[in-house]
């Protein structure tokens, strides 16, 4: 016990500590329980900025703020990985200017994400097919990731060409290269070589999946991580979303039976 209390404020720091006892008590989070991994579908930048007469970019602009506010809350209490749906692999469908506005502050996220939440000790992971990015896009989030790989917060997945069919294929790929190499039965294939073939290699799987607006869909997103998540829809649209909407997810998550098949 005593080890434990001396290696926790070695590494959070005793205000820190204190902090973020305090807050969980008043938001009546259970910190024993927590979701290691929360997956976001941010939905509805679109809708919000049409019901207040502005121009869906301004959604989205809103959206990119409320997706601070957010990763900075997960952080401080303490959630391990947090992966948030960005740009899915169909989203290139949409209008040409709509594409180029969320490309550009996407790449924005990124530069500003090494500073604005340095403090926050975020490390920052892009998970997608990178190749179809411009090549400005693929150097900066090499950059991001080298700039932030050795923090020790939340790990950050900006899904970002993202697609759950896409990565599933790409496992597949590798997979099926092993075998024609020789290096791999495909009797032998199990699970874990799947999973070591996703763009979440070595992560948890998802424990807890948000998406905000109403719908209720997964729209393609971590199909194979999702396998076991709480799934919470939100009738709030992602710039509404705010920080004490995420507690009430996790109350609302620590309040679920979770049986993984058992009884
Ligand atoms: C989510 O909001 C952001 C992205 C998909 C990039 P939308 O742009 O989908 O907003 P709605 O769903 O049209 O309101
Ligand atoms: C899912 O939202 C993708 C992201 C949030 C990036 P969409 O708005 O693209 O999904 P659909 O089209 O409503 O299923
Ligand atoms: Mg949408």
């Amino acid at each position: 016990m005593r080890a434990v209390l001396f290696l926790d404020l070695c590494h959070e720091g005793i205000i820190g500590m204190f902090f973020r006892k305090n807050k969980a008590i008043t938001s009546g989070i259970d910190m024993d329980n927590l979701p290691r991994h929360i997956g976001i579908i941010m939905d509805g930048n679109g809708r919000w900025a049409k019901k207040r007469g502005l121009p869906r970019s301004a959604g989205h602009k809103a959206g990119a703020e409320s997706l601070k506010k957010i990763v900075t809350e997960a952080n401080n209490l303490g959630i391990e990985y947090i992966t948030v749906y960005a740009f899915s692999t169909e989203n290139w469908k949409r209008p040409q200017a709509e594409v180029d506005y969320l490309m550009n502050l996407l790449m924005d996220y990124l530069i500003n994400a090494e500073k604005t939440l340095a403090g926050e000790n975020v490390r920052i992971r892009a998970i997608g097919s990178r190749k179809e990015l411009s090549e400005e896009m693929q150097e900066q989030i090499i950059k991001t990731e080298k700039l932030t790989r050795d923090r020790t917060g939340i790990v950050m997945n900006i899904a970002l060409n993202y697609g759950g069919r896409e990565e599933l294929v790409n496992a597949a790929k590798t997979l099926c290269r092993k075998a024609a190499a020789g290096e791999l039965n495909p009797e032998d294939v199990t699970e874990k070589d799947m999973d070591d073939g996703l763009y979440t290699a070595g992560q948890p799987d998802v424990d807890l999946l948000i998406r905000t607006s109403g719908e209720q869909r997964l729209s393609n997103f971590m199909l194979w991580q999702v396998s076991y998540a709480e799934m919470i829809f939100v009738d709030k649209a992602w710039p509404d979303f705010k920080p004490k909407d995420l507690h009430e997810c996790i109350k609302i998550f620590q309040g679920r039976g979770r049986r993984f098949g058992g009884i």
